[in-house]
């Protein structure tokens, strides 16, 4: 009865894609990347997580915390290794992360796009380096054409990225794609990283999606602290 509930499964698209993506690549070796990492790893996922220097001491506690799960490799080294890609780079490395990667490897695989393109300025808000007509997620799918783009975890700070906990229950995660399979996986994602995921649409509304983490990065200014999140109200 179970095997052919199985045969059953796996003869669905969806969950013969969910199956496979039991190796994440994570192009970055910041916050972001270490909290993500460590969510899929206690989600029983193999990671992997790049950066320019995988051997710097930052990387190696952060594998040795997270046991034999995790490895660290150079960019291209994880873009290889992840049939599941996530990008946690600083905006305006992202290019040159995707050039040193190999953009080959990044075919046909979906890739969580978790950046935000923003310009610092020393005493106010962050701006938005594209916006309006144009975003960070659209240019990512122009980079990398031949892969399923789905931004999402961009508009939260990195300590609630995983089982974030609060009073008035999973926040929502907004996410935006132009494949809806690969929605799909990311929005199963979601779910076991403990968030309400809601789905937006196609990958230009990452117009509207980044400047989410310009307000809840307003907000902490204002609070003075990191916990806070996102939930719309319907009816
Ligand atoms: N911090 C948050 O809570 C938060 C929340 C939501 C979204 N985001 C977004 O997530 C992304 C990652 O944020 P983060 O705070 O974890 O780290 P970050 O400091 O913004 O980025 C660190 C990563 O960017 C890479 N990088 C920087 N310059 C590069 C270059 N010229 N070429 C190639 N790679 C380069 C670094 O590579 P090396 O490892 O080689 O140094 C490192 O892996 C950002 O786009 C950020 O806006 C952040």
């Amino acid at each position: 009865m179970l095997a052919t509930a199985m045969r059953t499964l796996s003869s669905s698209g969806k969950w013969g894609r969910w199956a496979a993506m039991k190796k994440v690549g994570i192009l970055g070796s910041g916050d972001v990347a270490q909290k993500l990492g460590a969510g899929f790893v206690a989600s029983g996922y193999e990671v992997r997580l790049g950066s320019r220097e995988p051997r710097s001491e930052k990387l190696a506690a952060w594998k040795l915390a997270n046991g034999s799960a995790a490895s660290t490799g150079s960019f291209e080294e994880t873009a290889q290794f992840g049939d599941l890609l996530a990008l946690a780079t600083l905006w305006t490395g992202t290019e040159n992360a995707l050039r040193l990667a190999g953009l080959g490897h990044f075919a046909g695989k979906v890739v969580i796009d978790v950046t935000n393109p923003l310009v610092f300025h020393p005493n106010g808000l962050p701006s938005l380096a594209v916006g309006n007509t144009d975003s960070g997620g659209e240019q990512v799918q122009r980079w990398l054409p031949h892969s399923h783009v789905v931004k999402a975890f961009n508009s939260v700070g990195n300590a609630h990225m995983f089982r974030p906990d609060f009073p008035g229950g999973p926040p929502d995660m907004f996410y935006c794609g132009n494949d809806e399979a690969a929605k799909d996986s990311v929005k199963a994602i979601l779910e076991t990283f403990g968030w309400n995921p809601v789905d937006l649409g196609g990958i230009e509304l990452a117009r509207v999606l980044e400047p989410l983490c310009i307000l809840w990065v307003a907000f902490m200014f204002h609070s003075g602290t990191p916990n806070h999140s996102l939930k719309m109200l319907h009816r």
